[in-house]
């Protein structure tokens, strides 16, 4: 008898045939002559039914089965139109495996619950799929890199000095020195283009980010992506390049999920290239025309881009931003320094999820910016080597991917997006 996964039995492969699935009980309801059992493995669900009449020794064992309990189901597949999923085992034997104590889950569903007992609702449905969905994002994302010629790399988490300013630092003791927490590769991924070019690191980057909004994590994952010889435009083309292709390859192969999900999978098919870009001050513009008192050096907050995503309805560019309002790393006009060659990606109901931008390659203005920005030079050292010996203009960016994912999911907030949160408040387990 095959032991099988439930997707090939919902597939229809084994119709009619004795089978064998090893799961965990997910629903169980109880009636005088007839058990059903809802079992689930790491691949769907499936309606199982024991008869006492005709399988008394299974029956017995099914009686005993609590939810979350783990077992081994034996029966015949069979095509049933009433059963979720078009397919049900009739049972024949049941053997537990792990006997489960009442399951807290089963009892209290509130959020703030739910949100304790991480580690067990982990194994829901909605989060099964969302890390599903997440892992092939991943995975298409490398597809992407690789095809372009890009070569994985690993930076390092502990770090001596900001990328992205003090206010959201991590610090921590090491050994006898003060060190942080890396908020971004960008400046070992600048290193790194001088030996191998074009780089991308899919990695941890931690933010004191007190902000508690439906975008933001104190750790999240950053794919970042660096190469030399290199400006805005092809910055941008590269970008939707990018998101055009996980978005499709998510369209071909996440169906299924999108569908359990309840999210709308269509979106996904009208993310093509090339996607629209406009400048800071036509963004400026385009809100002050719905009543906004921003102006011209202000940062755009994420009510602000949730106006400007509205418009578009898909991906799109904001680019050429305030000098002021950016790090010291970003390289300026040099007729106009400033506004900062600068672009982040938005998207609908999250705003931004990439920042990118051209990097300042001269040496003296670098230091210069350093200074402006309260920083000091001899902390980043090594970082004006690489302006010493061969500096070339480059570009880069770094995506939030689960700020990626909240969007393409429709999720409520992202603390969904990855199965371990790490919030303000929560960091267990
Ligand atoms: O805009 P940020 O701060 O840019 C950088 O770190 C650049 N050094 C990246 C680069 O050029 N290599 O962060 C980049 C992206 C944001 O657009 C957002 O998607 C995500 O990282 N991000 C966060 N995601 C979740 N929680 C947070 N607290 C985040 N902070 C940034
Ligand atoms: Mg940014």
């Amino acid at each position: 008898m095959a032991l099988v996964k439930i997707r090939e039995i919902l597939d229809g492969k084994y119709s009619d045939q004795t089978v064998s699935v090893r799961g965990w009980v997910y629903r169980k309801r109880q009636g005088k002559e007839l058990i059903f059992l809802v079992i689930r493995d790491s691949t769907g669900v499936i309606q199982c039914t024991v008869k006492k009449a005709n399988a008394p020794t299974a029956w017995a064992e099914a009686e005993k089965l609590t939810i979350e309990s783990s077992l081994t189901l034996e029966g015949t597949a069979k095509p049933d139109s009433r059963a979720p999923g078009g397919f049900e085992i009739s049972a024949e034997a049941v053997s537990i495996i792990g006997l489960a104590e009442v399951f807290p889950i089963a009892k209290d569903k509130s959020e703030e619950f739910i949100r304790d007992m991480r580690h067990l609702w982990l194994r829901s449905r909605k989060m099964n799929l969302v890390m599903k969905v997440r892992a092939k994002v991943l995975e298409y994302a490398r597809e992407y890199f690789e095809k372009t010629d890009f070569i994985e790399v690993s930076p390092p988490m502990f770090i001596s000095a900001a990328v992205e300013g003090g206010s959201t630092l991590f610090g921590l003791k090491y050994f006898e020195q003060d060190l942080y927490l890396t908020q971004s590769s960008q400046l070992y991924l600048e290193i790194l283009i001088s030996s191998l070019e074009n780089v991308y690191c899919i990695a941890p980057s931690f933010r004191a980010e007190k902000s508690r909004t439906i975008r933001h994590l104190t750790e999240y994952w950053h794919m970042e992506a660096e190469w030399p010889f290199s400006d805005m435009n092809d910055l941008m083309q590269f970008e939707e390049g990018l998101m055009e292709h996980i978005c499709k390859r998510v369209y071909e192969n996440c169906q299924n999920e999108f569908k359990e999900l309840g999210a709308d999978i269509a979106k996904l098919s009208q993310v093509t290239v090339p996607f629209p870009r406009i400048t800071y001050a036509e963004a400026i513009d385009r809100l002050k025309a719905k009543n906004s008192s921003l102006k011209w050096g202000d940062d755009l907050g994420y009510e602000d881009e949730k106006i400007l995503a509205e418009e578009f309805g898909k991906p799109f560019f904001v680019y050429d931003y305030p000098t002021v309002i950016k790090a010291f790393y970003c390289r300026t006009y040099r007729d106009r320094p400033e506004v900062a060659l600068s672009v982040d990606m938005m998207v609908p109901r999250v705003g931004e999820i990439s920042t990118g931008g051209q990097r300042e390659e001269d040496k003296d203005i670098l230091i210069q910016r350093i200074k402006e920005q309260g920083l000091k030079p001899e902390d980043y050292e090594w970082y004006l080597d690489l302006r010493r010996y061969g500096t070339v203009p480059h570009a880069g960016f770094g995506m939030g991917v689960e700020r990626l994912l909240v969007w393409m999911l429709d999720l409520d907030n992202i603390i969904d997006a990855i199965p371990f949160p790490r919030t303000t408040r929560r960091f267990y387990p």
